[in-house]
């Protein structure tokens, strides 16, 4: 099953989300982790009380050189939960995945804005690639053009990496990439309530609810 994530560090937001949704946990970055006003540790360990011990987090690290990368990769992938490193796809950030992979520690290509760079992040062994969909739309490029091409190198030759599609404005992006065949899509909060949010779909329910009460008033259906 494709894995679903919830791309913020609101907590209260991601137990609302995980009632109603298979979520198999949450990804940040340094930004949505700066605005929440919280630090890192300790919205992790929140976010663990409330999606569980099967929780996946994927988190960034700050550093910019391959060695500082590397050692906050290992200190990221020691803490007490499913962690996955985030590490932009730039060239330094491309040599430390290479080492972070040699020690086995679970790694996720990030602001991927071009099929040749996530190309090269899943030749490098990236377990996971994250194109910025709505970001690439934005800039006057194709989002899912983007997913699709990569998608195609991985299928072709056979990779184990897995697309994790991020930077959504709206569901028409979401729903595109999700058909591709991607393994993972992060969504922000405001497009995860799109999932759910249609212009007919309470008038449809409220219809249903005068049409009963008028037959059968307060009874529940087995009472009818
Ligand atoms: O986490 C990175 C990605 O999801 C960025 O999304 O909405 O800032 O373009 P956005």
């Amino acid at each position: 099953m494709i894995e679903l994530y919830l791309d913020t560090a609101n907590v209260a937001e991601t137990e609302r989300f995980h009632r109603c949704f298979p979520l198999k946990g949450v990804t940040t970055n340094p930004t949505i982790v700066a605005k929440s006003g919280k630090g890192l540790t300790e919205t992790l360990a929140k976010m663990s009380a409330v999606l569980g011990d099967s929780a996946r987090f994927h988190a960034q690290v700050v550093s910019k050189d391959v060695d500082g990368m590397l050692e906050e990769a290992r200190m990221l992938s020691e803490l007490p939960y499913d962690m996955v490193v985030k590490v932009p796809a730039t060239e330094q950030g491309l040599a430390a995945i290479k080492l972070m992979k040699k020690e086995g520690i679970s790694v996720l290509a990030t602001a991927i804005y071009t099929s040749q760079q996530g190309i090269m992040a899943a030749l490098c062994g990236a377990d996971y690639l994250a194109p910025y969909v709505n970001r690439i739309d934005a800039m006057n490029s194709d989002g899912v053009g983007v997913v699709r091409e990569i998608q195609t190198f991985i299928n072709i030759h056979g990779l184990s990496s897995k697309i994790l599609a991020a930077s959504f404005k709206n569901v028409q992006q979401a729903v595109e990439v999700m058909t591709l065949g991607i393994e993972a899509i992060t969504l922000p909060l405001d497009v995860a309530e799109q999932m759910f949010s249609h212009p007919a779909i309470l008038p449809a329910v409220e219809q249903f609810d005068k049409d009963w009460n008028q037959a059968f008033g307060d009874k529940l259906s087995f009472e009818s």
